[in-house]
């Protein structure tokens, strides 16, 4: 039997997790928005690939929450996106009370589910969530490490000419332009970045990941990235339904760990059927300390102001 998940907002970014999603042919979808017809749309012709493709899945498109009954993850990307000029923090009271409203329908519906968030402010949106839901941290948590890592990644393969596939990075932190790529953790198989790259080119990498989502908002004008997004959303959907527990970086409440509580914070976890099933703490320097403890501090800051 096919698991069920539900998005939350057919624009761009729920449209492209859906593609994305459909093809693996584990889960049946649900496709929500309150705009009549564009998830319905959407749907349809996502469902129409399946003879191409090869998939199974049913895909469905509605403004109905009583359709989401029953999901095994909600996948919330219902919110504004950034446009040029803004920083993901200057979403906070927009997509607080939007956020608010979904999770409430999302826990009346599906009251076991895993929520999976993808909404900016990112961390904060968390909070919202976990707040709003009452849920256990194991099954609130959100996407933003995978998408920055691979950012990184990207960018290191492209400038060594070698696989994306055999650059391995960590990025911790905040999803915000204080986020903390871990250097010392980044490897092309194994081997440190360091040994393969001179330090000031990976200081202009490093940059450019913290600014990644940025750069795209400036060239679309109109809204934030979405495919790279959506890939990284449904690696961790597929972590949980298919209980892989890869090692991911996720954004989760934490409870002490890495010297911070209160907050979600992205960090590295096990992700497996029970959800954030371990959060894995790695020593950090001093520098990367002071790093993760400013993007806490930013990350803090926006959360007070939801007032929750
Ligand atoms: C990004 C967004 C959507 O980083 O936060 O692209």
């Amino acid at each position: 039997m096919r698991s069920k998940v539900t998005i939350v907002g057919a624009g761009q970014t729920g449209g492209a997790m859906a593609r994305e999603l459909a093809p693996k042919g584990f889960a049946d979808i649900v496709l929500l928005d309150v705009v009549e017809g564009i998830p319905q749309g959407k749907a349809l012709d996502i469902s129409q690939a399946g003879p191409i493709i090869g998939f199974d899945s049913h895909i469905t498109g509605s403004n109905d929450w009583r359709d989401t009954t029953g999901s095994d993850i909600v996948v919330i990307t219902s919110g504004k996106p950034r446009l040029p000029g803004m920083s993901r923090d200057d979403l906070v009271t927009a997509n607080t009370e939007i956020v608010k409203a979904v999770t409430e329908q999302a826990v009346k519906y599906s009251p076991n589910a895993i929520i999976i968030v993808f909404v900016n402010p990112l961390d904060v949106m968390c909070y919202v969530v976990k707040k709003v839901s009452g849920f256990p941290r194991e099954r609130v948590f959100g996407q933003s490490g995978v998408l920055d890592a691979a950012r990184f990644r990207s960018f290191i393969a492209r400038e060594l000419d070698v696989s994306m596939e055999d650059v391995q990075a960590y990025v911790l932190g905040g999803h915000g332009d204080d986020m903390v790529p871990l250097v010392r953790h980044t490897t092309v198989c194994g081997i440190p970045i360091s040994e393969l790259m001179p330090v000031d080119r990976i200081a202009v990498l490093v940059e450019r990941t913290r600014k990644g989502g940025g750069e795209i908002v400036n060239l679309l004008k109109t809204g934030s990235a979405y495919y790279a997004p959506a890939a990284a959303t449904i690696q961790m959907v597929e972590s949980v339904l298919l209980d892989r527990k890869r090692v991911l970086p996720c954004s989760v409440y934490l409870e002490g760990e890495f010297g911070v509580s209160g907050i979600f914070m992205g960090v590295p976890v096990k992700l497996g059927a029970r959800g954030v099933e371990q959060i894995i703490e790695i020593k950090l320097t001093d520098e990367e300390r002071d790093m993760f403890e400013r993007s806490a501090e930013s990350v803090r800051e926006v959360t007070k102001v939801t007032g929750l």
